[in-house]
């Protein structure tokens, strides 16, 4: 479908809010909803529905679902031009999703490699795997199309779930007409892979429980410091960007991401430089970033400001996805 609306291109993603946030979520994702807030036109979700596709504490996830909102906006989303809602809050996320799987075969599913990673992990417990987990991206493919998004600004990770969405999206216009945008994945040259500081072979991720893997955005400083300052490196001298060196490389790449500057430019800023030197102004560069944003975060989670936030944004995403919900009902013989 061609959306003639607006001049501007939608985008819409979103973050579990399981687990706590890592500065891979904010590299590959956040950060960039941010740089390119004014050329869009924008939703962005904290993907609760998602979060209790594996057991979640209640108490915790309630708290981890405003602290992502609280991170959302202290990180510059402006809720007054950028829509910012919990996805509970709006009931067609549900609705579609239903709709959505009488639509999608299982094979389609079953090829999905996050979760035939996630499924071979669990081994013999495979079996207790919830039947969520694995419709999973059917919710996410319904939350990207309630929003008749163009683009989804994801990390590397996410890709082959945006391309689920467009084959499903492309199903439903060739069964029913033609009713729902067909979106494209928008994934960073730079930053779109951060990798784990102390296995550089494995993403950085929440579930990953190895000792200084990831770098949680509530970190303590002293936390974030040691954690940059013991990554795994190698044995070589020169501070350049080489594949073949993969902590060096997520390193430096962390360093560009945060500071702007071209690879010509770090590589000249490290030459006759030490590992010390690059790790001690990669962790400054950090904590420069996360400092203001956890201060301005604490703020927001005292205060009910962020609630009335939530509920005004969840105001504004429930007209733009009752609209969609009710389109495809009506061409589906529904309602
Ligand atoms: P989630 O919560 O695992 O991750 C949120 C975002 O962070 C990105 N990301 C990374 N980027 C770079 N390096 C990493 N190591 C890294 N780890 C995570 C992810 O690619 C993602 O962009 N299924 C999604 C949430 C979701 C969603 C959606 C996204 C639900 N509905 C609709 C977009 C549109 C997920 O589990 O992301």
């Amino acid at each position: 479908m061609t959306d003639t609306t607006t001049k501007r291109l939608k985008t819409f993603s979103g973050v579990k809010p399981s687990g706590g946030l890592h500065l891979g979520n904010y590299l590959g994702a956040i950060k960039r909803w941010v740089d390119d807030q004014d050329v869009y036109e924008n939703v962005f979700c904290i993907v609760d529905l998602h979060a209790i596709t594996v057991p979640q504490d209640p108490v915790a996830l309630r708290q981890q679902t405003r602290e992502v909102a609280a991170f959302y906006i202290a990180a510059g989303l402006n809720p007054a031009r950028t829509i910012v809602f919990v996805q509970s809050h709006v009931s067609a996320h549900a609705e579609l999703g239903w709709v959505l799987n009488c639509i999608t075969p299982m094979g389609w599913l079953e090829r999905m490699t996050q979760f035939k990673d996630k499924a071979a992990r669990e081994g013999d417990n495979r079996e207790r795997i919830s039947t969520g987990l694995f419709d999973y991206p059917v919710l996410m493919a319904s939350d990207i199309l309630l929003y008749d998004a163009n683009l989804v600004p994801v990390g590397d990770d996410q890709k082959q779930h945006v391309e689920l969405t467009r084959d499903i999206a492309e199903r439903v216009n060739r069964l029913y007409g033609d009713i729902l945008v067909v979106p494209k994945p928008l994934i960073a040259e730079t930053g779109a892979r951060i990798m784990g500081l102390a296995d550089p072979f494995k993403k950085m991720s929440k579930s990953d429980n190895l000792p200084g893997q990831a770098i949680g955005i509530f970190d303590k400083p002293e936390d974030i410091r040691k954690a940059i300052m013991r990554a795994t490196t190698d044995s070589e001298r020169t501070i350049v960007f080489d594949t073949n060196r993969p902590g060096l490389y997520n390193l430096l790449t962390i360093y560009q991401v945060l500071s702007g500057e071209t690879r010509e430019q770090i590589e000249t800023r490290f030459e006759g430089k030490g590992y010390g030197d690059l790790k001690r102004t990669l962790a400054d560069a950090v904590l420069d970033t996360l400092s203001p944003i956890q201060a301005r975060c604490n703020s927001l989670l005292n205060s009910s400001d962020l609630d009335d936030l939530l509920r005004d944004g969840a105001d504004r995403a429930r007209v733009i996805a009752d609209r969609t919900f009710n389109r495809v009902c009506t061409a589906m013989g529904l309602r």
